[in-house]
């Protein structure tokens, strides 16, 4: 079984947590798309690791790594990433795999990310400022250099000249400091060095794993409401990780893919700028976050919180073909006395069902609430589901009722143990063995 699991919200929905958990019955975790703007938060065991650039299967030693061709890549954080996890006793060296085809993040992306976004002014997208657009928009203007070009030796004289006039065209626009490009083609043979052992034809090296036999776990970056087609554009980031992603960011026929499943809160959250309907500015919205820790775990920057959107979970069950959803941060909710969750929007006198594609209709658009009982019991660490109250498996019915699928899986706490994988559902046929 190869299956994808990808953010069903504004990202940050726990997926980190779930590729961990399900890690052990796959012996392949593939990046597809997104760079170090990820921040994949597991705890194990008490020790808390944050993925950025490296699938979160690296924390399970038989796994193997791959970044495919989608993903940006920028050497300094990938060393640096590597190094971080060493030094907590996780063995990266021999188990990375990296496209020939991925784009690198130079350091002028850096800079222009941040110029970009102050010209933007009051219409900021509130990035990462990791380069991750610029990157981008290198790629599909067709002046991106990619790993392999790197040790491409009959062309050194090419990527010569890419790096020139990319610098170049950095310090027209830049002005005020120049940067030299043989510094940064320095720089690129150094990173060389280091990757070339890791560096491999992706799209070949998954046909054959999944030719032996081995079953992959494709694992998204940010979420659908972040994707630069699918989401709330231009408030997004530069790639695609629905599920499309997978077959263009790796390399990979749909037929590779057996299955689907979205993680999602079971309230919302968004860091950066951006529509969010169900957005709660006040107290409630403070409590939210409080209790759910909501900080970025790249930026630090606080996340904006808000009720269970499900006009927006509905929009990724459809674009990804989710067969279930993992809800996450269930025990976030308990001791609130009543849960709101958004049933639909209301725009003027129109009911509005399907996620808008414009902004100035979001904008106009206000969520129509239909309200839980909230529980007296905590849902916290609870690992069985008949253990959760009453109320909390009547908010998941009702959540399932509204998006369409099951929550084959709801996880209670941040440590991989506190998961509840629902026997009858389509996650626990999955997870027949590691293959
Ligand atoms: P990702 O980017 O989708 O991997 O998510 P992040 O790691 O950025 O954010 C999710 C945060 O919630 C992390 O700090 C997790 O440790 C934490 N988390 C995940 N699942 C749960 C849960 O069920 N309950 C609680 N309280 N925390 C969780
Ligand atoms: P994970 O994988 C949440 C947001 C940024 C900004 C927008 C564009 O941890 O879920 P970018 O730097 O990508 O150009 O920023 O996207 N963003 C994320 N928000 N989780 C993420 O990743 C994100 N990666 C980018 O805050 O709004
Ligand atoms: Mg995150």
């Amino acid at each position: 079984m190869n299956i994808a699991v990808l953010g069903a919200q504004w990202g940050d929905e726990g997926k980190g947590k779930l590729v961990d958990l399900l890690t052990p019955h796959f012996s392949t975790v593939a990046r597809y798309q997104g760079g170090h703007n990820a921040g994949h938060t597991v705890f194990v065991a008490g020790t808390k690791f944050v993925l950025r650039l490296i699938p979160s299967g690296i924390l399970h030693p038989d796994t193997i790594c791959v970044l495919g061709n989608g993903v940006v890549i920028d050497p300094a954080a990938l060393f640096a990433e590597i190094e971080q996890l060493e030094a907590l006793g996780i063995l990266v060296e021999g188990r990375l795999v990296i496209s020939n085809r991925a784009h690198l993040i130079l350091p002028y992306h850096r800079e222009l990310d941040v110029l970009s976004e102050a010209k933007r002014g009051a219409r900021k997208i509130g990035t990462t400022s990791r380069g991750i657009g610029p990157a981008y928009s290198d790629k599909v203007a067709r002046r991106g250099i990619r790993v392999g070009d790197l040790g491409d030796v009959a062309s050194s004289a090419a990527l010569e000249d890419a790096v020139r006039e990319n610098v170049e065209a950095r310090n027209r626009l830049i002005g005020e400091s120049h940067m030299d490009w043989h510094a940064v083609l320095d720089g690129l043979r150094q990173a060389w060095a280091r990757m070339r052992p890791w560096v491999r034809d992706v799209s070949v090296y998954l046909a054959e794993a999944r030719r032996a036999g081995h079953s992959v776990l494709y694992e998204g970056a940010q979420g659908t409401m972040l994707d630069i087609d699918h989401g709330t554009y231009p408030y997004v980031t530069s790639s695609n990780g629905t599920v499309g992603g997978v077959c263009t960011g790796l390399g990979v026929p749909p037929r590779a893919i057996d299955g689907v499943l979205g993680v999602t809160k079971a309230y919302t959250t968004r860091v950066g700028d951006g529509p969010f309907p169900s957005e709660l500015l006040d107290a409630t919205g403070e409590r939210l976050r409080a209790a759910g820790h909501e900080f970025g775990a790249v930026t630090g920057r606080p996340r904006r919180c808000g009720w269970f959107d499900a006009v927006v979970v509905r929009h990724a069950v459809r674009i990804n073909g989710l067969d279930a959803v993992a809800l996450t941060k269930l025990d976030v909710l308990d001791g609130f006395p009543e849960i709101p969750v958004c049933v639909g929007y209301r725009a003027g006198d129109r009911r509005i069902d399907e996620f808008p594609g414009e902004l100035g209709l979001l904008a106009s658009c206000s969520p129509i609430l239909e309200t839980m009982p909230g529980w007296t019991t905590p849902t916290a660490g609870v690992r069985r589901f008949e253990d959760l109250p009453a109320e909390a498996r009547a908010y998941i019915a009702r959540i399932e009722q509204l998006i369409g699928v099951p929550a084959a899986i709801v996880s209670t706490g941040s440590d991989r143990d506190d998961t509840i994988v629902r026997g009858d559902s389509v996650v626990a046929g999955w997870l027949g063995g590691r293959g």
